[in-house]
């Protein structure tokens, strides 16, 4: 896609980088912070004023929207760089598009698409240091829009900023995850905001999350929230399980989340030859197979995540182990996944995006 043009964005520079006290062979997730950060805010009905910042905290009124009410979305999207110092994004204008679906269901303004690709553009090229090459690395992009509007009036805020911030990254999980299958709790139901990536979608998962922790699972497996009867998604990634050579996921809907990476796998197994099942996925098939031996690899799938096998599930107070497999689907779409968004194949989806 093209780029469009520049938006007027004020840049005040930090006075000094962090960036020659962060040590880059040990990234924790989401722990550190580039130098700049991008802001807009909206008031009378428009967005206004897009500047780029020194990163650091923000001053907002106590009773403002997003601190009693939750009105609060994000993204998560990378940047990448090649061997030529070249930057991509991989798919931006998903992530355009998903914000603003996100933001209408939580009655909140649509983003203008110039001032997130004029905004996101120029914050990087200020930022491009912290971009290391090699596969693997990335700069974690976050886009996040909150209700800044003081008052405690239970309805939408007049008066929203969206801003974006960069974090240095490597691998979010390291190894196997463990997941539980959820029984009791749920993440989203039908009508709700499942859908969307609404930060109060991830508060609700972190007790629950927590209680599986103490059982030694690192996530959970959310199932249909009438029935417990089938796998949705699982709480940073959407999910996928390989049933002899068969790879199955479900389809989205009101309640899942519309990863991007996600429908990236799945474009790239029809292309690679790999039998695709997008259906709902019942709980009993999968712990049929994981007994009978034909669950051959479970995975989780999205932007932080990437590819990250699942290495045993837990359901009804037992543990179903998933021994790896050589030449496994996980590793094979990784790479070819991870190949495009590195500039190290051709990119016949023509998702690479060069800044
Ligand atoms: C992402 O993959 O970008 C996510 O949103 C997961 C995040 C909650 C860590």
């Amino acid at each position: 896609m093209k780029k469009v043009l520049p938006t007027s964005i004020e840049i005040t520079k930090a006075s000094a980088s962090k960036i020659g006290q962060v040590d880059f062979e040990n990234l924790n997730f989401g722990k550190i912070f580039t130098d700049h950060m991008f802001i807009c805010d909206y008031e009378d009905g428009v967005w206004q004023n897009p500047k780029i910042v020194p990163y650091g905290p923000l001053t907002l009124d106590p009773s403002a929207r997003v601190f009693h009410y939750g009105q609060a979305v994000f993204e998560g999207m990378k940047a990448y760089k090649d061997d030529q110092d070249d930057i991509y994004l991989f798919r931006p204008d998903e992530n355009f598009h998903r914000i603003n679906k996100s933001s209408e269901r939580l009655a909140m303004p649509a983003f203008p698409k110039d001032f997130f690709f004029d905004g996101l553009t120029a914050l990087l090229e200020l930022e491009k240091d912290w971009i290391k090459p090699g596969f693997g690395n990335s700069l974690y992009i976050r886009p996040f829009v909150i209700a800044t509007e003081a008052g405690v009036q239970a309805s939408e805020a007049n008066q929203y900023r969206f801003m974006i911030i960069c974090s240095p990254a490597a691998a979010y999980y390291s190894g196997d995850v463990n997941v539980l299958v959820a029984e009791k709790f749920s993440r989203s139901a039908n009508g709700g905001t499942g859908y969307a990536k609404a930060a109060g979608n991830y508060a609700a998962q972190f007790y629950p999350t927590n209680l599986a922790k103490q059982d030694g699972y690192q996530q959970i497996i959310w199932t249909d929230a009438s029935t417990h009867e089938y796998m949705e998604e699982a709480g940073t990634m959407n999910v996928f399980f390989r049933v002899n050579d068969t790879l199955l996921t479900a389809p989205t809907s009101d309640r899942i989340l519309d990863g991007i990476t996600r429908k990236s796998l799945l474009e790239i197994a029809k292309k690679e030859g790999i039998s695709v099942e997008v259906r709902p996925v019942k709980v009993s098939e999968i712990i049929a197979a994981a007994k009978d031996g034909s669950l051959k690899e479970a995975f989780g799938a999205g932007t932080a995540a990437v590819i990250s096998p699942i290495g045993g599930l837990g359901y009804q107070g037992t543990h179903y182990p998933i021994a790896s497999q050589e030449n496994s689907y996980a590793t094979r779409l990784k790479n070819a996944l991870m190949n495009i968004q590195y500039n190290k194949a051709e990119d016949p989806f023509e998702w690479r995006y060069k800044l």
